[in-house]
């Protein structure tokens, strides 16, 4: 509840709620992607999305041992990817202990980021507009029909990051932060765990956005002086 409430006052965005689906087609169907017919390029849910801990290849990673905090599966960074990564692990060696993992290691603060090109649209108009049992928005909204609105998109971006903050579950005690950024629809969403959200207040979402935007894809990651 107080989870909830900071959350809603850190990003007054639109956290909506969404009853449960109760039709099991709409279930999740075991596919973290779908295959754009036309394009060939993939739409991702955050459904098993890969996790940057373990699953290096799959997040365009080079790494092959150690914990990584950055997913870039469709290599949108992959030059610089390992350098965000670095720039990333570094936030928690400067930053002070918040609690302990699961192993007793002393966590910090934890940023972790994924970047796709596509996301899938669920439709926020519908009216059997619900939440499956993974989390997903459904239906899946036709873009032929219409287009989501940018209020849509931002609604869809914080589920998706929320969820994947949730199933990557990288911080013990909420010291967690997912930056999402989603290509196509050129949104970024900052997911910020209930202990970092004393830290990671609205305007430092606001630095770290303009951050993202002007920093990352073209020349590497400095979110370091903002964690101190
Ligand atoms: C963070 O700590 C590392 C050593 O662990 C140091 O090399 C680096 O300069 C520090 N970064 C900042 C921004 O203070
Ligand atoms: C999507 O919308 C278009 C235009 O309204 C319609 O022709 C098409 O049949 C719809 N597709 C599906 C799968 O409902």
């Amino acid at each position: 509840m107080l989870f909830q409430i900071l959350l809603l006052a850190l990003l007054p965005s639109l956290t909506l709620q969404y009853s449960t689906c109760t039709d099991a087609s709409l279930d999740y169907q075991g596919y973290t992607y779908n295959v754009d017919a036309d394009t060939g390029e993939k739409i991702w849910s955050h459904c098993k999305f890969p996790n940057p801990k373990f699953d290096y290849s799959r997040c365009g990673l080079t790494a092959t041992d150690g914990h990584h905090w950055v997913c870039d599966p469709d290599y949108l960074i992959s030059s610089q990817v390992d350098v965000v990564d670095l720039a990333l692990a570094m936030i928690q060696t400067n930053t002070s202990t918040q609690c302990s993992g699961p192993d007793g290691e002393d966590q910090s603060y934890i940023v972790a980021v994924a970047l796709i090109n596509r996301i899938r649209i669920p439709d926020l108009q519908d009216s059997t507009t619900c939440i499956n049992d993974c989390g997903e928005i459904q239906p899946t909204l036709n873009t032929t029909a219409r287009s989501a609105t940018s209020g849509e998109l931002d609604a869809i971006m914080e589920n998706f990051a929320d969820q994947l903050r949730s199933g990557w579950a990288l911080g013990s005690c909420g010291n967690d932060v997912i930056i999402l950024y989603a290509q196509d629809i050129d949104k970024i969403h900052v997911s910020v765990g209930y202990k970092a959200s004393t830290l990671v207040t609205d305007s430092v979402v606001s630095k770290i956005e303009s951050t993202f935007r002007t920093r990352t894809i073209r020349a590497g990651f400095k979110l370091n002086g903002l964690l101190k």
